[in-house]
């Protein structure tokens, strides 16, 4: 033991240590023990974060000097300590009785989610008062190891908004976020809008679940953002009044899916931006001959009824007249939910669109489906295309 604690103390100074994680803790009181290096305004330190049986993560710091030392005492509680450096990893297996056994390996390299990207809109660096209270990041700004993922996905999402900012207003944007949840993508939204863009913005986020509305208002007035604003019901019954250029859906259930887009399409947003999930409305009405081979096969069926379900949309998004671009929204390792439909409003001649539209409904008739964002939009679609020049 000795031997590491002078090898780990010498990466320490010199810059290269990485991460150690203290695990099995004998009196089970600590679930897991990690310590990074961090800086301070005192200079570097180690950050020791301690999460508890219950969830909650603590955090103190240790001193770079002696930092070996304390790793080492702090270790005789735990089952197992796994240490690296650029230079070597070591494992330590500790016994109840005391018995400890040390192997060594090559030097690690830096886990890819402490490096800041620096694409990322959002740094993984600072602090955002939203961030915490959305328990994305703690006190300290740091995003929760269980968060990384969810705080990879909403810098996908601004990367995928910004993309579309030559689509919409200058200033003054109006935003729905339907089936809204806990609302993080429109807390990111709106600071996006709000503090780094500079503009005005209003956000009207819509869920039936009230609880939910009413923790994400309380936050929005903790945090002064008055632009935001929370209503509570089913987006079938109520919407807000005032016409959005960006409507945004993450996940909303089956066919709320459909009653975003077809409403998003109704009003003349200007940007859509949906991911869908729980595609079930399909899989009980598909009947084709042809493909038979597959809809014969359960699993097959309920998979291709999702893929059939959303071509379907984004073709009638087309024939609303946007320019429609399917993306993978974030690794499928984090999500199986990852397709994003991005609909923007652009100019397409009256004739392909009328196209698209005698085309979809040919494809639903061979495929005997009748998809709810159809029948939602029925007569607008035809009025529109008529109207249209
Ligand atoms: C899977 S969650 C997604 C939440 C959030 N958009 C996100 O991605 O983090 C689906 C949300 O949609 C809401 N929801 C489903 N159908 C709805 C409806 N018809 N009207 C209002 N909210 C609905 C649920 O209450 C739930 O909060």
């Amino acid at each position: 033991m000795q031997k590491l604690t002078e090898m780990l103390q010498r990466s320490v100074a010199d810059g290269t240590f990485i991460r150690a994680v203290c695990s099995g803790k004998f009196d089970k009181t600590v679930k897991k023990c990690v310590f990074t290096p961090a800086e301070r305004k005192s200079g570097p330190v180690i950050l020791q974060e301690r999460f508890m049986p219950d969830g909650k993560a603590l955090h103190s710091f240790c001193g770079c000097d002696n930092f070996a030392q304390v790793l080492s005492d702090i270790s005789v509680s735990y089952k197992q300590t796994d240490i690296f450096c650029g230079d070597f990893t070591a494992s330590v297996l500790r016994s109840k009785k005391g018995a400890v056994h040390i192997s060594y390996g090559k030097g690690a390299k830096a886990p890819a989610e402490n490096k800041p990207d620096k694409n990322y809109i959002l740094s993984p660096d600072k602090k955002y008062d939203f961030l915490v209270m959305l328990g994305i990041q703690d006190k300290n700004g740091r995003v929760y190891d269980k968060k990384q993922s969810k705080f990879r996905q909403i810098n996908r999402f601004l990367e995928i908004v910004k993309d579309t900012l030559s689509s919409l207003p200058e200033d003054d944007l109006t935003v729905w976020d339907l089936c809204c949840g806990k609302s993080y993508l429109s807390f990111a939204v709106y600071y996006y809008f709000r503090y780094i863009l500079d503009r005005q913005i209003t956000i009207y986020c819509v869920d039936r679940k009230e609880d939910v509305i009413k923790e994400c208002a309380g936050y929005a007035e903790q945090l002064g953002w008055d632009g935001m604003k929370f209503i509570c019901g089913d987006i079938f019954k109520v919407l807000p009044d005032k016409t959005a250029e960006l409507v945004l859906s993450l996940h909303a259930c089956d066919t709320a899916t459909d009653m975003v887009l077809s409403e998003a399409v109704r009003r003349g947003a200007k940007v859509i931006l949906s991911s869908p999930c729980c595609q079930h409305e399909l899989a009980s009405q598909i009947k084709n001959e042809e493909l038979s081979y597959i809809l014969r096969e359960p699993i097959l069926k309920q998979k291709l009824s999702v893929v059939i379900t959303d071509a379907l949309r984004c073709r009638l998004l087309y024939a609303g007249g946007y320019k429609v671009t399917t993306l993978e929204f974030i690794d499928p390792e984090d999500t199986p939910k990852n397709l994003m439909i991005r609909a923007e409003k652009t100019y397409i001649p009256k004739k392909l669109r009328a196209n698209a539209l005698k085309e979809y409904d040919g494809i639903c008739e061979s495929l005997n489906v009748r998809p709810s964002m159809r029948r939602l939009l029925d007569g607008f679609l035809s009025d529109l295309i008529e109207g249209d020049m």
